[in-house]
């Protein structure tokens, strides 16, 4: 098959050494379901490892410390190394992308890739749908060039309102204002609805709950709750220190009744509430409590170009060195198309003692 060119901007960027431009976008081999009969609809793509926080259940200092070996710029997947790969998902069914990290905006210019990733369209012809998760801090300043690249939407990450609790969850200096700002920001040019994800964890920012629904009712944005999750290796999770999406429910009805509203697509992660005095909405995201593996189509691609087919796996698939070696479209496709017919991972489903030591990959290297 033929290769595909991207226009980033005004400098044609050329995705493998003597491509021609052809039909655009790259047609896979059509939609691939896995051995449990999920499509694969969500490419979630982690452009770096690096973080500027250090929330202490993603990065903790004590293992995220000055002594910790990122990933060199090298094993980095070039922006036309990620199109390539993202071309060749959207032709196998892929319907959004999600840019994750770390924390994406670290990668120096990031529109660059948002503007070639927004000119894929699905098999069924249709605009993907490209979106970024961020932990906001400089979402003020990239907003509206990410906007203009062609970027839909985006999720900031808050786990507090409280300046000296955000400064305890985060384990940095900036302020919540800061946050704030960006996610305003990115409303106003039309990144929206913006969602804001809160990771609760008891007896540390669970008080935070109710200010945070209160601050965010008639804001337009969308607040979700998070189960703390017992992802990676380093964050010392245990299961005291979940608040389940019922107790959040609760907590916040008490003051605002909610009613449930139905998914907005099949195998959201999210369960929709909305206060019934028209306030908006917020969701909760109950992976411990309430798994939704049965639904879930989410490929994740790292920094350096593995394929992981559940948040929890140990191993990726490495996907670099056949992009490298000079591999048709085609070929990509039908590695890709291999391993995902063969998935058949449901960790949530399974979490439990046989799961405690398994060997898992960091949140901070494969994104949320
Ligand atoms: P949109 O509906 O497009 O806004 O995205 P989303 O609902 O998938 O949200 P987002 O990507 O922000 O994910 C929110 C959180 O849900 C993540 O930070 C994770 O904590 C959790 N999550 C997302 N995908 C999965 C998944 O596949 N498995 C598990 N266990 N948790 C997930
Ligand atoms: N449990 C639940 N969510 C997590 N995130 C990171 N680590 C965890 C965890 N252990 C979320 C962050 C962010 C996204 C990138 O992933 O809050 O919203
Ligand atoms: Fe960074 Fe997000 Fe991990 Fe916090 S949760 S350390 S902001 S990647
Ligand atoms: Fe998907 Fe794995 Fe999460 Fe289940 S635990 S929803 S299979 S990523």
């Amino acid at each position: 098959m033929s290769k595909v060119i991207f226009h980033a901007g005004h400098h044609p960027a050329v995705l493998a050494p003597g491509a021609t431009l052809s039909e655009f976008p790259v047609r896979g081999g059509g939609p691939v379901r896995d051995a449990r009969g999920r499509p694969l609809h969500d490419l979630r793509i982690s452009v770096t490892d690096r973080c500027n926080f250090r929330c202490t259940y993603c990065m903790p200092r004590e293992v995220f410390g000055s002594n910790y070996e990122f990933m060199p710029h090298s094993a980095l997947l070039s922006f036309e190394e990620i199109a390539r790969i993202a071309g060749v998902a959207v032709g196998l069914g892929v319907q959004k992308i999600r840019l994750t990290g770390g924390e994406p905006l670290l990668r120096r210019d990031l529109e660059i890739l948002v503007g070639m990733l927004s000119r894929l369209r699905t098999v069924d012809d249709r605009p993907v749908e490209i979106t970024l998760t961020t932990n906001g801090t400089l979402l003020a300043k990239k907003a509206r060039a990410l906007k203009e690249a062609g970027l839909s939407r985006v999720t900031v990450s808050l786990d507090a309102l409280d300046d000296q609790m955000f400064e305890r969850m985060s384990d940095s200096h900036v302020s919540v204002k800061t946050v704030l700002n960006g996610i305003e920001e990115a409303a106003r040019v039309g990144l929206a609805p913006v969602k804001v994800n809160m990771v609760v964890r008891k007896g540390l920012n669970d008080q935070q709950i109710l200010p945070m629904a209160r601050h965010f009712r008639h804001s337009g944005h969308i607040l979700r709750f998070i189960e703390f999750m017992d992802v990676g290796k380093t964050n010392g999770w245990n299961l005291q220190e979940v608040v389940s999406g019922a107790e959040i429910l609760e907590r916040i009805s008490a003051e605002f009744p909610l009613e449930a509203i139905s998914a907005s697509y099949r195998g959201e992660v999210a369960n929709r509430w909305r206060y019934r005095d028209n306030a908006g909405e917020i969701g909760l995201i109950t992976s411990v409590s309430q798994p939704f593996c049965g639904d879930c189509t989410r490929a994740r691609l790292s920094p350096e170009g593995k394929l992981f087919l559940c948040l929890f796996a140990s191993q990726g698939h490495d996907l670099r060195t056949l992009v490298r070696s000079g591999a048709s479209d085609a070929a990509i496709a039908a590695h890709f198309t291999g391993i995902w017919s063969q998935r058949d991972d449901h960790y949530s489903e399974i979490r439990g003692r046989e799961t405690a030591n398994r060997e898992k990959i960091e949140m901070s290297y494969i994104g949320g």
